[in-house]
């Protein structure tokens, strides 16, 4: 099994949610459960950006223990000594550079040469390094870049003393097969590949965030960059979760293991999206209020019989309580009597028949039936009878 890294940037990208502001405190409390959760590295924050970031990311770097402590920082100097000391407390502690290469931000928005903007990561790799041992660097837009060119920055970037490389599909372009061949390209060809960590960062622009990173993975990245219930810029990042439980399900198709500890999946997701305010779809894989709910008739007769039937993965290891029955017009005999049963009815076939009627009626007209429609149900045909 290969070890896949996993790299939370909750509290950096997925605070860039347009209007998300988390607080030092709700940052600190995010971050000590991502270190119960077992990821590899929290990236804690943008330090240079606010005095509000930097007192967050300092106090995560004072008081989280496990992980590593990221910090990022464009190529800029005053960045790169403010991410330094922003994170200065942390046992391990990595620094996480960055400047774009593709033709339309280094022409447009850069205005620099692609050789001014290999210099400038060569100096910012070399100086960060001068204040950790651990340094990250990412092409931005690497998704949109010539593969040639990035060959050519990572190379420099490993020379000058980057630990990890970091491959970023910026605005969510690229398609899982295209990009795992850019990924599988770029690591065949960097000199000096095999002494870094290779990372993939990806946008969900397209809806294709976690598949892009699933397939990296396949190609060789051996770090994935991800945000609890896939919060970020615009469509968001890659879900942590879904990338850890595609993992986890898949693994004799991935041959891969994260050390993610998949118990806190649930708690840590609701953790985000309280604290956010960003609420996860009922439909949400792994941690949406349906994920694990059967509704129609035959699957909940499925489940009963056997869980497999209808469940690829069970709640519990994902910190939840087992499947959900929820009774609604698509429910059965079967799962209607199991949850009479479980309100302590005993209904006998002659009196069933009539209830599963009348339920069926209250189901057309309401989404869900709740447990106190159940007693009510109940209650009112024996009284009748
Ligand atoms: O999307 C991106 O390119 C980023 C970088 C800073 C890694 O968030
Ligand atoms: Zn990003």
């Amino acid at each position: 099994m290969r070890r896949i890294k996993i790299f939370d940037t909750t509290l950096r990208d997925g605070e860039q949610s347009p209007g998300v502001a988390l607080s030092p405190d709700e940052k600190v409390a995010i971050a000590k459960q991502l270190a119960r959760l077992g990821v590899d590295v929290i990236e804690a924050g943008f330090p240079i950006a606010s005095p509000g970031d930097f007192a967050a990311v300092r106090r995560i770097a004072e008081e989280v223990e496990g992980p590593t402590i990221a910090a990022l920082a464009r190529t800029a100097k005053a960045d790169i000594e403010r991410a330094a000391e922003a994170i200065e407390p942390a046992a391990r502690r990595r620094i996480h550079t960055f400047i774009a290469t593709s033709p339309v931000h280094m022409e447009k928005k850069l205005r620099m040469t692609p050789d001014e903007v290999v210099e400038k990561a060569v100096w910012a790799v070399k100086f960060a390094r001068g204040f950790v041992d651990d340094v990250e660097f990412s092409a931005e837009d690497a998704g949109r870049s010539d593969p040639d060119f990035l060959v050519r920055i990572f190379g420099e970037a490993i020379a000058a003393g980057a630990t990890t490389i970091n491959i970023p599909d910026t605005v969510g372009y690229q398609v899982p097969w295209k990009f795992a061949e850019l990924v599988g390209y770029i690591i065949e060809n960097t000199p000096g590949a095999d002494g870094v960590d290779w990372s993939v960062h990806t946008h969900d622009d397209l809806g294709m965030a976690v598949v892009n990173s699933l397939a990296a993975v396949r190609a060789g990245a051996t770090q994935v960059e991800c945000t609890i219930n896939g919060i970020g810029e615009r469509a968001g990042n890659a879900s942590l979760e879904e990338v850890v439980m595609a993992l986890y399900t898949r693994r004799d198709f991935f041959e891969a293991e994260t050390g993610v500890n998949t118990r806190e999946l649930y708690r840590t997701s609701q953790l985000v999206s309280r604290l956010t305010g960003m609420v996860v779809p009922p439909n949400k894989a792994i941690v949406g209020r349906n994920a694990f709910a059967h509704e129609s008739g035959i699957h909940q007769d499925g489940v009963l019989k056997a869980r497999e039937t209808y469940e690829i993965m069970n709640a519990e290891i994902v910190g939840r309580e087992a499947a959900v029955m929820v009774l609604g017009k698509h429910s059965g005999r079967h799962a209607f009597k199991k949850a009479l049963a479980e309100l302590g009815y005993e209904i006998g076939d002659e009196e069933l028949k009539p209830l599963f009627a009348r339920f069926k009626e209250i189901a057309d007209r309401k989404k869900q039936v709740t447990t106190e429609d159940l007693i009510a149900l109940v209650e009112d045909e024996r009284t009748r009878a």
